[in-house]
């Protein structure tokens, strides 16, 4: 149960219940849409209006991303009733950074005790496992980690919004709303989870052998050193007596947390209490240039399409379903509560490559998008789908089919019904992604449009094959259409 809040976050993509949305999720802020007739009239990459009200969303700069301290009491400052819309973007900002939502998190006593005594491996904020220290916290946590809802008499640490969608870009500046496709979140579980139990009194032969491989440098470290050894054992004193909070994970699931590339996750596995008995790979999403309710309305999608199978309805949905699913009292986070960080997250732009290529490439590729014909599937808000795809429509793997669905899984009440299909996502700045399709099994836009050799990995759940849309396109028409895609 420990790592509930940590695992949340998936959870609540997918489950959120469709058509319970009142349409808070659009906010009304008609003014920052720029609609011009609906579907093909339309450019889908139109750049959106700036609504930032002048926060720093993308940064070499942490201290100003973090607003040099303007975040700490913006939400008491909005919620006092009469601040203007930059101190509710402040309140929505301070809520994706450090918003755990009453959820029950980590024992906090687990990341401080790697952070503090593996430097080398963990680093400050877990840095070496691609998290970001927060430059405020003594402790050295990072950002994305912040205070949940206490186990029995333990401080815990939730995991936020900032920990997945905060990330720095290919050239070194902070991006809020950028995919953390470094993050190392399986690795991360297992040293939080399986390695103290291993360092202490564990058995290897209780564990799967790649877990185990995973958290070997941290484990030799300990076996080598009585007085690190013991620095653990009585650091960990306070989750003796609670057993119930030690996550279990069975082998199987560790074996799963073990090789997900960086960037990816299941989250519907052990040890979240809901396990969907089919295990699929989801890589981490951008949230810039989110479509407002009024924008896809507009575009004729009949929903926001959020998720990888595109069921969730709209952001507020998803808030919705964020907290209550993470554990969290959703009675304490009515709409307007929650309204602060959808604003915030739909004023998010994709940040413009430093390095663009040229621009008379980019036009090429452009014009190339619409007469390639990926303009069919790629016609909505910034390139997103206007409707869901069936994987025999893509060919990429398709163990995401099965979402939800596995052999004997009951699925809760709540959970909205099934597409089955995968969406075809917003493009713009994929110059800064490191992984492609919906489980990240391609590395790169030239391994997608097959100017380079993909692996040919065929595993269920991490194959690589599909989407060859380009393929068969002459070498220079693919190399257009790459600069194209990483000129938006
Ligand atoms: C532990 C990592 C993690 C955390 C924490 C997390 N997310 Fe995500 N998020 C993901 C992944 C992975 C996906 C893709 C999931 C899928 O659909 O399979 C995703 C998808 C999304 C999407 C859908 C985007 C789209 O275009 O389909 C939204 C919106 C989103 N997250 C918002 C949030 C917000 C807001 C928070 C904080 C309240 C949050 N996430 C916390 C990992 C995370
Ligand atoms: C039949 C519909 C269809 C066509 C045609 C199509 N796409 Fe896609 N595209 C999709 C879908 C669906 C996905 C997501 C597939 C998945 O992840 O399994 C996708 C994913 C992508 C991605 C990966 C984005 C990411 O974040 O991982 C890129 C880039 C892309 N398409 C570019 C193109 C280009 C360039 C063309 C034309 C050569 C094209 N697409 C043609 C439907 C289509």
């Amino acid at each position: 149960m420990v790592l509930v809040g940590l695992l949340l976050a998936g959870a609540a993509v997918l489950l959120v219940a469709q058509g319970c949305d009142s349409g808070a999720g659009g906010g009304g802020g008609d003014d920052d849409v720029a609609v011009d007739g609906g579907g093909g009239g339309r450019d889908p990459f139109a750049a959106l209006p700036d609504t930032a009200e002048g926060l720093t969303n993308v940064s070499t700069d942490l201290d100003a991303v973090l607003e040099r301290g303007a975040l700490a009491d913006a939400c008491t400052r909005w919620r006092a009733g009469g601040a203007d819309r930059r101190t509710q973007l402040l309140c929505g900002k301070w809520m994706f950074f450090y918003e755990g939502f009453g959820t029950a998190g980590v024992p906090a006593v687990l990341p401080e005790v790697l952070i503090e005594n593996f430097p080398d491996d963990i680093g400050p904020g877990f840095a070496k496992y691609g998290m970001v220290a927060d430059p405020g916290s003594a402790k050295h946590l990072p950002l994305g980690m912040a205070p949940g809802a206490k186990l029995g008499n333990l401080d815990t640490l939730a995991f936020t919004c900032a920990s997945c969608h905060f990330a720095r870009l290919p050239d070194g500046r902070y991006a809020v709303g950028a995919a953390n496709h470094a993050y190392q979140y399986g690795k991360q579980n297992l040293a939080l989870a399986v390695f103290p139990l291993l360092a202490i009194m564990g058995s290897p032969a209780d564990h799967d052998p790649d877990a185990i491989a995973a958290i070997q440098p941290l484990l030799d470290k300990v076996a080598a050193d009585q007085a690190l050894k013991l620095r653990l054992i009585s650091a960990l004193i306070p989750l003796a007596g609670a057993s119930s909070m030690v996550p279990m994970f069975p082998r199987e699931a560790e074996h799963h947390y073990a090789r997900w590339p960086s960037g990816t996750m299941d989250f519907l596995i052990e040890p979240l209490p809901l396990n969907d008995r089919v295990h699929t790979i989801s890589k981490i999403s951008a949230l810039w240039g989110l479509p407002r309710d009024d924008e896809r309305a507009a575009t004729g999608m009949a929903g926001a399409q959020l998720g990888w199978t595109g069921s969730t309805s709209s952001l507020m949905v998803f808030l919705r379903g964020f907290v209550e699913l993470g554990g969290g009292k959703l009675a304490e986070w009515p709409d307007d509560k929650l309204l602060p960080l959808a604003e915030y997250i739909y004023s998010l732009r994709t940040p413009a490559s430093l390095t663009p290529p040229p621009a008379a490439e980019v036009a090429r590729g452009r014009a190339l998008f619409d007469s390639a014909g990926c303009i069919a599937c790629h016609d909505g808000p910034r390139g997103s789908g206007r409707r869901l795809y069936g994987f025999d429509e893509v060919g990429t793997d398709r163990a995401m089919e099965q979402w939800l669905d596995g052999p004997g899984f009951m699925r809760p009440a709540i959970a909205e019904p099934l597409t089955r299909k995968v969406k075809s996502p917003r493009l713009t700045g994929a110059w800064a992604f490191t992984r492609f399709l919906h489980n990240g099994s391609v590395p790169s836009l030239e391994a997608l449009l097959c100017l380079v050799p993909r692996a040919g990995v065929t595993e269920t759940a991490y194959g690589d094959a599909g989407h060859d849309f380009g393929c068969a396109l002459p070498m220079a028409e693919r190399q257009a259409l790459v600069s194209f895609l990483k000129g938006i």
